[in-house]
């Protein structure tokens, strides 16, 4: 998949596959994706965020969670999601700045913030994509999927990285009311 208009993008109508998920009934299933890419085009939007790093956020939001065998603490799940976006194949055909910005995020998405900040600062400084782009797309992704976190009454805002995020804290709620 490829090419994704942030003018048109419709998180509703995005296609995420059941057989991606080992359990697409549970709370990481399909119903939390979506509500995730709906939280990542309103920060997106709110942010008024480059194309291409949203089109990296909306493979992310999409495929974060596939590598989730169960529902506790799995710190191991953003590699093995970023693992399993390959071993399906679903990387076939991304430009490869868009998947690195991704796969970025999805690895690095499932444990504390300063692992993130820890291993990018031992990245060279002239890597293409640059390194701040890889944190950026990785910090509204968590924010993102922060927000959903309102489905097992845990929702921090003073977790949110962005200060628009915050202006989604309300309607995070309502959301899960109207797409449970
Ligand atoms: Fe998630």
């Amino acid at each position: 998949m490829n090419g994704i208009d942030p003018s048109t993008f419709d998180p509703l109508a995005y296609p995420i596959d059941r057989a991606w998920f080992e359990r697409p009934d549970s709370i990481h299933g399909i119903s939390h994706i979506r509500r995730v890419l709906i939280h990542a085009q309103a920060i997106s939007a709110a942010r008024d965020i480059d194309p291409d790093w949203f089109e990296s956020l909306v493979l992310a939001a999409a495929w974060h969670d596939i590598g989730r065998t169960h529902d506790g603490w799995e710190p191991e799940h953003g590699p093995n999601s970023a693992a399993k976006v390959k071993a399906l194949g679903l990387d076939r055909g991304v430009h490869p700045f868009i998947l690195a910005r991704t796969l970025f995020a999805i690895e690095w998405h499932s444990v504390a913030d300063r692992h993130a900040l820890d291993h990018a600062l031992t990245m060279d400084p002239g890597h293409r994509p640059e390194v701040g782009t890889l944190l950026r797309v990785l910090w509204l992704l968590k924010d993102a999927d922060g927000l959903d976190r309102v489905r097992i009454n845990d929702l921090d805002p003073g977790q949110l990285r962005y200060e628009e995020s915050l202006g989604f804290v309300e309607r995070a709620g309502r959301l899960l009311l109207e797409l449970p």
